[in-house]
């Protein structure tokens, strides 16, 4: 297998990329990263290792952490990553090198494409439109041409995220800095501020979506009803608020900041339904 891009996708986005990249290259295949997370450890078997993933909280997901660090990747020569997000900054790909350098591997390509947003939490979201994603995917295939000349052609491609690219002098530092506290934040409103980081409200009909898309396996239904279990790490995916048909899951978001998302809409990839996300779990 000459080719393999891991992939881990919340509402479809990361997906959708990881999906038409594979189509762009020959010999490639598709391995869901929350698959193989049970596992102690990880061995790709890929020339060429791709790790396709969205930008959460302006750094790599818990799940490609996670991924990275178990992951033997002996058999790659040549490895890329492309982070989907929504626009803010992001210097996850410096976290990554940081974990492959301890392989005695590096990052040799990484690529940033803007997508829609899946976090409805804030005041000012306003859920996509079909225009929306269409403007925005135009690009992405635009970008995907490119893209995959570097990769096929294993070319060393490090382009800066030019619209966000801050020269910071403790670089390193500020990234620790930047994960640890997100981290904390999220650790915080789970665990210390006694409040669950989502709920769902009176409108839930005990469907069960929710348990079936959550990545983390954090949610079961009790009696109808779906409980996030307090001892499993959730990996921040908002597939649960996102797929809820009748979007009764909520995010209570941080102890005292207010949480729109009982008014604001809801987004998934057009592509991406139910079985695609939840088939992350299994190959
Ligand atoms: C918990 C969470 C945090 C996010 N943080 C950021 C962020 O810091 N910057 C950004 O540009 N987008 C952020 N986003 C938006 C996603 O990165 C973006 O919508 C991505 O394309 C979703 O990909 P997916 O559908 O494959 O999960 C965040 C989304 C979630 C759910």
């Amino acid at each position: 297998m000459s080719t393999e891009i891991y992939y881990f996708s919340g509402t479809g986005n990361s997906l959708y990329v990881a999906r038409e990249l594979q189509k762009r290259i020959p010999d490639s295949t598709l391995i869901p990263i929350v698959s193989l997370l049970q596992k102690d450890v990880i061995q790709t078997n890929g020339k060429s290792v791709g790790i396709v993933f969205p930008v959460h909280a302006l750094t790599i997901p818990i799940a490609v952490k996670k991924f990275l660090k178990k992951t033997d990747m002996r058999s790659a020569e040549y490895i890329f990553a492309i982070a989907t997000r929504e626009g803010t900054f992001f210097r996850g790909f410096e976290k990554m090198e940081i974990i492959l350098k301890k392989k005695n591997k590096r990052l040799d390509s990484h690529f940033i494409l803007n997508m829609c947003m899946n976090d409805p939490r804030g005041k000012q979201y306003k859920s996509s439109t079909e225009a929306d994603i269409s403007k925005l995917e135009a690009v992405v295939q635009k970008r995907l041409d490119s893209i995959q000349r570097v990769i096929v052609n294993k070319e060393i491609s490090k382009e800066e995220d030019s619209d966000y690219f801050i020269d910071f002098p403790y670089n390193r530092l500020f990234n620790y800095l930047l994960e640890k506290l997100v981290l904390l934040g999220m650790t915080v409103s789970e665990y210390i501020g006694g409040v669950n980081y989502f709920c769902s409200d009176s409108k839930c009909t005990g469907c069960g979506v929710c348990e079936k898309v959550c990545l983390s396996q954090k949610i079961k239904m009790i009696d109808k009803k779906p409980v996030w279990q307090k001892k499993v790490l959730c990996y921040m995916c908002y597939a649960c608020v996102n797929y809820c048909p009748a979007q009764s899951v909520q995010i209570n978001s941080i102890p005292f900041v207010k949480s729109y998302t009982r008014q604001n809409g809801r987004y998934s990839h057009p592509y991406a339904t139910v079985k695609d996300i939840a088939g992350q779990k299994w190959i």
